[in-house]
């Protein structure tokens, strides 16, 4: 029920922090252990049914909708018991079923800042899928999930996982890249390593919501084979990695109707081709209906109770609703409670090992840092050698920059280009975390002359360029939650800045902060680039250990550097027309009420990424799957075993003089008649090696990665022919080549 106003909320807060306090009692006194379903040997399913069995109708519906945010739904006075997180649902202390504190946590826990705590700022999430990494993406997960619990949560919002079909959405540093099994798998293992620490992981946004233009109301337009083999199929393997106990659905409409109330999407696909136990939430703010959106599967409705309140209860009654159907949602986050241990094993506030945290960051960081171009072996730096360098670009003297929106991490200190304690973060403020590449720079070449330009004046940076052995300059493009890039353009006139410096100096090193690909008119004129994303608390560590060369770069691309945005599938971004805007203070009531539709049609279909560039014949800047390091691999020895799981061997050798780390990417190309593009990522690895060693790497290919989709029987299907096997250090550099034939 909606409730307006100051004094009618102090009394209601007044009433139930009393009903807290007897509560408290009730639940001391009711012995959260001593009932049937706190046997921990049953199994989730068995405990949440003898759960549900107890629940009266305003308890059930108690657990299907949170208590409300301001702005975007009426707020219950019960909220005050939130942990300051995006979403709180009360528990049922008679039955010993805890509330639901759920932080948004996609690269770090957000708001720790506004609720006086400490987050790590992991780099953001699309650095975690360049280092191709899944043991450091289970790192990242278990780094979330511990700051979670100990901040007092018990539930993430992270695990976006849209795939980059559109580069320009402005979150793309919270997803992992355009190609559905690397980013199924990588989140596949953040969710595992979240869940092990007794949180519910939540994969979002589903489905299809691939730009933020419009989100509320566009309808997107694909087809089902496409859907399935492309963005779908993310889904489906970070689903099937992890067991992740939650789904969150998306604000867009697919096909015709809203994410959270699409049938398709959330019961035939989701909850019974993929036989997803855990449970449905609502983006917030993206329920458009009650009985429909219940009957289709939407299962918890976040942040309020605009339907799944006093409606709901009133269509259980009435039998609008049927009562089996609730229980099912109730059931479904009663066992992820369970399922995910966060029952036994309540969260403990705590200080957090800030420490062991920045140096996961440094770690993943060096893992993700993709070296784009390094001429003549410019990097790295040799420090004994150089006397001057110019540091060069937008507050490269005190910070790096990080992506903005739901996923936002408070910088300690706050935002480091305001005064220190002053720099609140604001929703699309660009946050700056204060880890200072000038002072990390200088910190590795104590003895040469380091100085520090901001780019402001081109010609004054240029100047300083000339002067210096080494020009670095530290150039960015910041996104956000909420808005899209006009281009994929840097800002701020920073490529006239680039090409000044460059023409000043020929040793000109570039370090883009970006979360996703750039174009770069002065690819030719530099003779290094490194692609840094938003690189987290301890990005500009990281950076400089790659420059001078104490990490050997060992990132790929998880997303293609298109030459242009005219080569991109939809030159433009379709906007939405000026009656859809939701900037007023009630608009999430329109917002609920459902906005007008407009429409985007994926055309391009599964053709997402490098699979539109190689099937339009279109060169790129740089290839998904690439990037450089300071050794050299070769490839050898390939062979093909043919099977229900084919088998891909092949020998990787370090030919250079130092130690890295290379991944070995396999692609598949599929028989003729499956009409499919050129090939698809199906396997990697990632191989330490010594300078000089080899080593055999076996790829085992899951058949599901070789199929299509196969909309008639509703299933995956291995089409029956000659399957090509490719296997190299990028999807343009594929040395190795093996036809087999499969059935
Ligand atoms: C975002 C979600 C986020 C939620 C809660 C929404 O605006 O789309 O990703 O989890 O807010 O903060």
């Amino acid at each position: 029920m909606p409730l307006d106003g100051p004094s009618l909320l102090n009394r209601f807060c007044i009433v139930s922090m009393f009903l807290t306090l007897v509560l408290s009692l009730a639940w001391a006194q009711s012995d959260a252990h001593n009932h049937p379903w706190s046997n921990a040997s049953l199994s989730p399913d068995e405990r949440a049914s003898m759960v549900v069995q107890q629940m009266t109708l305003d308890e059930k519906i108690s657990l299907l909708h949170g208590t409300g945010m301001e702005g975007l739904s009426p707020m219950s006075p019960l909220a005050i018991h939130s942990n300051g997180g995006a979403g709180y649902v009360v528990g049922i202390p008679r039955l010993g079923i805890p509330a639901i504190q759920m932080s948004d946590a996609a690269y770090g826990v957000r708001n720790s800042g506004e609720n006086g705590r400490y987050s790590t700022a992991l780099p953001a999430d699309v650095a975690a899928a360049a280092s191709w990494d899944l043991d450091a993406a289970h790192e990242y997960g278990a780094l979330i999930g511990r700051e979670l619990r100990a901040q007092g949560y018990n539930m993430s919002l992270g695990g976006g996982i849209n795939l980059t079909r559109e580069p320009r959405d402005g979150r793309t540093f919270e997803y992992l890249g355009e190609d559905p099994i690397l980013a199924g798998k990588l989140v596949g293992s953040v969710m595992k390593g979240e869940q092990e620490q007794h949180v519910i992981g939540d994969i979002k946004h589903y489905a299809l919501n691939d730009q933020e233009s419009g989100r509320n109301a566009v309808n997107v337009n694909i087809d089902k084979r496409a859907a399935r083999e492309s963005d779908l199929l993310a889904f489906e393997i970070g689903l099937q990695e992890s067991d992740a106990a939650a789904v969150m659905c998306s604000y867009n409409r697919v096909n015709g109707d809203y994410a959270c109330e699409n049938k398709y999407l959330l019961t035939d696909v989701l909850k019974k081709d993929w036989n997803f136990k855990g449970f449905v939430l609502t983006d917030w703010q993206g329920a458009h209906s009650m009985a429909k959106a219940s009957a289709a599967g939407m299962d918890h409705e976040e942040p309020g109770w605009i339907f799944y309140g006093d409606d709901l209860k009133k269509a259980v009654q009435s039998g609008k609703v049927p009562a089996a159907e609730v229980d099912d949602h109730v059931h479904r986050i009663l066992r992820s409670m369970f399922a995910t241990g966060l029952i036994d094993n309540p969260p403990q506030k705590g200080v957090v090992d800030v420490e062991g945290g920045l140096e996961v960051a440094q770690k993943i960081a060096g893992q993700s840092t993709v070296l784009l171009k390094n001429d003549h072996a410019q990097l790295p730096l040799d420090a004994s050698k150089i006397h001057s360098i110019a540091v060069i670009g937008p507050h490269a003297d005190v910070g790096m920059i990080s992506g903005g929106g739901s996923a936002q991490v408070d910088p300690p200190g706050g935002n480091a280009i305001m005064p220190p304690g002053k720099g609140q973060t604001h929703w699309q403020d660009e946050i700056w975390f204060p880890t200072s590449p000038l002072r990390a720079i200088r910190a590795k070449a104590p003895n040469a002359n380091v100085q520090f330009d901001s780019g402001a004046d081109p010609a004054a940076a240029a100047a300083l360029a000339k002067t210096a052995d080494v020009a670095i300059i530290f150039a960015y493009q910041w996104e956000s939650e909420g808005m899209d890039l006009d281009s994929l353009s840097l800002p701020h006139h920073q490529d006239d800045l680039i090409a000044k410096v460059a023409a000043a100096n020929p040793r000109t090193v570039i370090v883009i902060e970006s979360g996703g690909p750039v174009t770069m008119p002065w690819v030719d004129q530099v003779s290094a680039i490194l692609e840094a994303w938003f690189a987290g608390s301890r990005g500009a560590e990281a950076v400089a250990n790659v420059i001078f060369g104490e990490v050997n770069p060992s990132a790929k691309l998880p997303i293609t550097f298109p030459k242009s945005e005219a080569d991109l599938p939809h030159p433009t971004i379709v906007k939405p027309p000026k009656a859809t805007t939701d900037a007023d203070k009630q608009g999430w009531k329109r917002i609920a009420a459902g906005l007008p539709a407009f429409q985007v049609t994926y055309n391009e279909g599964v053709k997402v990424g490098y699979k539109w560039y190689d099937a339009e014949n279109k060169p790129v800047l740089f290839p998904f799957g690439y990037g450089l390091s300071y050794t050299t691999y070769s490839y050898s020895n390939l062979a093909v075993a043919p099977g229900k799981r084919p088998r891909v061997t092949f020998t990787v050798t370090n030919t250079g003089n130092r130690a890295g780390a290379e991944v070995a990417e396999v692609y598949a190309s599929l028989p003729a008649s499956a009409a499919e593009p050129p090939k698809r990522l199906v396997g990697w690895s990632k191989i330490k090696l010594n300078a000089g060693e080899s080593k055999e790497v076996a790829v085992e290919i899951d058949p599901k990665y070789l199929s299509i989709f196969n909309v008639e029987q509703n299933g995956w299907q291995l089409i029956p022919g000659e399957y090509g096997f490719m296997v190299g250090g990028s999807s343009q550099d594929l040395t190795l080549k093996e036809s087999v034939s499969l059935k």
